[in-house]
């Protein structure tokens, strides 16, 4: 099957409760790991590609990795830009082969924001590709950009429909307590969602999918593997998964993940050299943290996504 865009995945989705899980791609194993697990459990996948990712494995040889992945699962996979900061970026993964765009002015004001989301949608939109666009400011670090907490700002739902109607995107992020990385709230701070948020967006747009960035849960286990095997990460912290659970089953139809993936993979190296000192095959190291991300891909499905089974 060839890349899909996200218009049908989306759509489906949203009808019948679930997110598709959009995970970050920088290497072989990585999408080794992803594709096979979204495969055993029949599941549709997006695929993305931060800036940082490409300017790290090169365009060409990420869209080749996700190409031998079509060949090798007859799965819906579609293959996106992730957190795309300029017309130019866009344009170049569009032409590219990419599906599906991120054009991020979250950063921007109101206006120069759809301005921005608006002339994506007119580049893609002919090319069948689909774009998303971010209302409102995540906290946490994407790239090099960190925002403060006190520079995020949740998403104002008196705004959706105006921004959704004359930009023409197809899906919309928004902030309602999800950040990026692996430090989202203060040891003792209770994790929260602002599901009433997500519910006035939903009221305002009915049936238009949401996507929600920031959405790794920092799962415990992992944490601690990393600090009892040399590493040091104290007070990482991530959003329960049953929230996010609930929020696939509202209009949330695409939640992404990229830092579970990193801490397992992480930790499972770690502990690999702590028991293995000789080894320095890398694929001794990298056969196993490629088992970590289909495991913790496969877990995703089932606990939080809900995409069994939805490939067809
Ligand atoms: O939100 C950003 C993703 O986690 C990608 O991170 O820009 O370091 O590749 P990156
Ligand atoms: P996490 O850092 O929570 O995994 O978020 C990833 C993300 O939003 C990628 O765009
Ligand atoms: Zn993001």
């Amino acid at each position: 099957m060839p890349l899909v865009n996200t218009k049908e995945m989306f759509k489906k989705a949203y009808d019948e409760g679930y997110a598709i899980g959009a995970f970050n791609v920088n290497n072989m194993e990585i999408v080794q790991g992803i594709t096979n697990a979204c495969k055993d459990l029949n599941s549709p996948l997006i695929l993305q590609v931060s800036a940082g990712a490409r300017k790290y494995a090169n365009h060409t040889y990420l869209v080749k990795l996700v190409e031998a992945a079509l060949h090798e699962t007859p799965i819906p996979i579609a293959l996106h830009l992730d957190h795309g900061d300029s017309f130019e970026l866009c344009k170049s993964c569009i032409d590219g082969g990419f599906t599906s765009v991120m054009i991020d002015g979250s950063h921007l004001g109101y206006e120069e924001n759809i301005a921005l989301a608006k002339k994506v949608v007119e580049y893609a939109h002919p090319k069948n590709v689909t774009v998303e666009a971010e209302l409102g400011r995540l906290a946490g670090i994407e790239d090099a950009i960190d925002v403060s907490t006190e520079d995020a700002s949740y998403t104002n739902p008196a705004q959706v429909q105006d921004f959704v109607e004359r930009t023409g995107v197809d899906s919309l992020a928004i902030a309602i307590g999800t950040s990026h990385g692996a430090y989202k709230f203060k040891p003792g701070q209770k994790p929260q969602l602002r599901f009433d948020i997500l519910k006035e967006i939903e009221k305002k747009l009915p049936g238009f999918p949401i996507v929600l960035h920031g959405a790794s849960s920092v799962i415990p286990e992992f944490v601690k593997m990393i600090n009892e095997h040399g590493g040091a990460m104290p007070g990482a912290i991530g959003i329960p998964e049953e929230m996010l659970r609930e929020a696939a089953k509202m209009a949330v139809c695409k939640i992404n993940i990229d830092s579970d993936l990193r801490l397992a993979m992480t930790a499972t190296i770690r502990k690999h050299f702590d028991e293995h000192p000789s080894h320095f095959d890398p694929r001794q190291y990298l056969g196993p943290a490629r088992e970590a991300i289909y495991n913790m891909v496969t877990h995703k499905i089932k606990t939080v996504l809900g995409s069994s089974n939805k490939a067809n």
